[in-house]
């Protein structure tokens, strides 16, 4: 059976996602599958694994029977067109594409990404067939300025602005402070509760109540796999997204495999 969690009623799916960015050849993506799949074949947990683009077709090949899906991590918000270098909603999907990361930091903090701009991405998702996984997350400034709860309403508001009801009920929502990627630093359990349970209320004063306790919200930023079960003990935490520790098979089938862990300190 599949692990899912219950509130008042509403049931929602556990998700352990891997966000490689921008690692893994195809070669070393579908090795890492070979190592994987055995560690993992026990778990009854939906994996999400969002790969390099070119590695989707070989993963999606290699991962068919398994209870692990594959996405990207970015796409344009346009059907198709003259932009150079860009990918379309419809290419990643042919080749077996089932969701796609939009606005993570790095697409905001890097490459410039504006809430308006994802928001466009989040309905050529739906459009085309995609799940998004949508990432929100405060810098370390604002973290400290006391502005966690007003970003996150602003990026969840204009990112998702225009999304109706059923559409929301099928998109993910990643919290990942931008201060806690890469870092090796979190927040407490308790204070990423808090955050996730805000996101909530903010879904559930924006879209209907129904959708607030179904909507599934990640949890992102150094997770490991001595910290997931911490994480994923928390009523509004229904899942992590990894970066870092999703590159290894080892690790990451840790994480999925997290119930099973002893968890120190
Ligand atoms: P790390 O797990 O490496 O901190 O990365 C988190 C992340 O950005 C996942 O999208």
């Amino acid at each position: 059976m599949e692990q899912i969690r219950m509130a008042k009623q509403i049931v929602r799916p556990c998700v352990i996602a891997g966000n490689w960015k921008m690692n893994k050849t195809i070669t070393e993506a579908t090795r890492f599958i070979d190592e994987f799949l055995p560690l993992i074949e026990k778990s009854t947990t939906q994996i999400y694994l969002a790969v390099p683009f070119t590695s989707i077709q070989p993963v999606v090949e290699k991962v068919k029977g398994s209870s692990v899906i594959v996405g990207a991590q970015n796409m344009n918000d346009a059907s198709e067109g003259a932009f150079t270098g860009e990918i379309a909603a419809i290419m990643i999907k042919e080749v077996g594409a089932q969701f796609v990361i939009l606005g993570h930091s790095e697409r905001r903090h890097i490459f410039g990404e504006t809430n308006e701009f994802i928001n466009r991405k989040v309905k050529r998702a739906y459009a085309d067939g995609l799940q998004p996984i949508v990432c929100i997350g405060e810098t370390r400034e604002q973290h400290e300025a006391g502005q966690t709860q007003q970003v996150l309403t602003q990026q969840l508001k204009e990112s998702l602005a225009g999304v109706n009801a059923a559409q929301m009920q099928k998109t993910i929502i990643a919290y990942e402070p931008v201060w806690a990627i890469g870092t090796g630093i979190t927040p407490t359990p308790e204070q990423a509760q808090e955050v996730h349970a805000f996101c909530r209320q903010v879904v559930l004063d924006n879209w209907t109540d129904k959708t607030s306790l179904s909507v599934v919200l990640l949890y992102g930023g150094s997770v490991k796999p001595d910290n997931t079960k911490l994480f994923m003990e928390q009523t509004d935490i229904d899942g992590v997204l990894v970066g870092g520790a999703s590159l290894s098979p080892i690790s990451f089938a840790q994480i999925v495999n997290y119930q099973n862990a002893t968890v120190k300190g």
